[in-house]
Parts: C-alpha cells; structure tokens; sequence
C-alpha cells in the first residue's frame, strides 16, 4: 500500500471511528489502558450463540495509532467468533499500519488487540464472560 493512502486511511479511522461509542446490552466489557501515556481504551462485546461476536463497539481517549487500531479491529471483529479473534495475530494489525509504525509504536499499536486476547486467555478460555 502506497504510505499516503495508509496515513489516510489512519487518520480516517481516529477521526471517523467505527462502532463507536457503548453497546446497548455488552456480554462483556473490557477496559485497556497504556499506563506510560493514560491511553484508555475500553470495549464492549455481544456475544451469541456459538461463540459469535454478534455486535462489537469501544469507547475511550488515546493516541491516533491505539484509537484508530481499535476502530478496524471492531471492524474486522464483528461476526467472528471468539475463537477467530483467539487465532489473530498482529499480521493483520501490521497490514493497516505498516511495519514501521509497529515498530515505533508497539505499545499503540497493539492496544486494542492486547486487550482482547487477554480476554481470550484469562476469561473465556476459563468459562468467565464478564
Ligand atoms: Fe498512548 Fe499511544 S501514546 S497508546
């Protein structure tokens, strides 16, 4: 991808977030936070039956890279199931932001992914969904 188109779709993300903003009824809500900066994110899941994520949103204050970041994983997210989100690595995070930009910012970079694979390990995989 040409850097130009990346740096615009960036921006068009933080400035134009998708899903965002508290769903109605969460199944779970998560809360994340880049304690260096007081970047927070949090994020609010339904879940469905089969372990499908029905509906996907966040909220939050933070740089453009963990802002805009959490907006195409929600994207992306919605209608996946958990067990998709479990096998996602940051290949596709990487593919949005570029390499040099993981690599400067990897703290912003993988926030919001951060967030929900801990979720995946710590609750989910345990029986816990909230
Ligand atoms: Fe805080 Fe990016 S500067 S998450």
């Amino acid at each position: 991808m040409i850097e130009e188109d990346r740096m615009k779709m960036i921006m068009d993300h933080y400035e134009n977030p998708r899903n965002f903003g508290p769903l109605k009824s969460p199944t779970v809500t998560l809360k994340g936070g880049n304690p260096n900066c007081g970047d927070e994110i949090n994020i609010y899941i339904r879940l469905e039956a089969e372990n499908v994520i029905e509906d996907i949103s966040f909220d939050g204050k933070g740089c453009t890279i963990s802002q805009a970041t959490t907006s195409v994983l929600t994207e992306f997210l919605k209608g996946k199931t958990v067990g998709q989100l479990s096998e996602l690595n940051s290949d596709y995070i990487k593919e949005f932001l570029g390499k040099d930009i993981m690599i400067t910012r990897p703290k912003c970079s993988r926030l919001a992914l951060e967030t929900l694979k801990s979720w995946v390990r710590t609750d989910f995989e345990k029986g816990k969904t909230a």
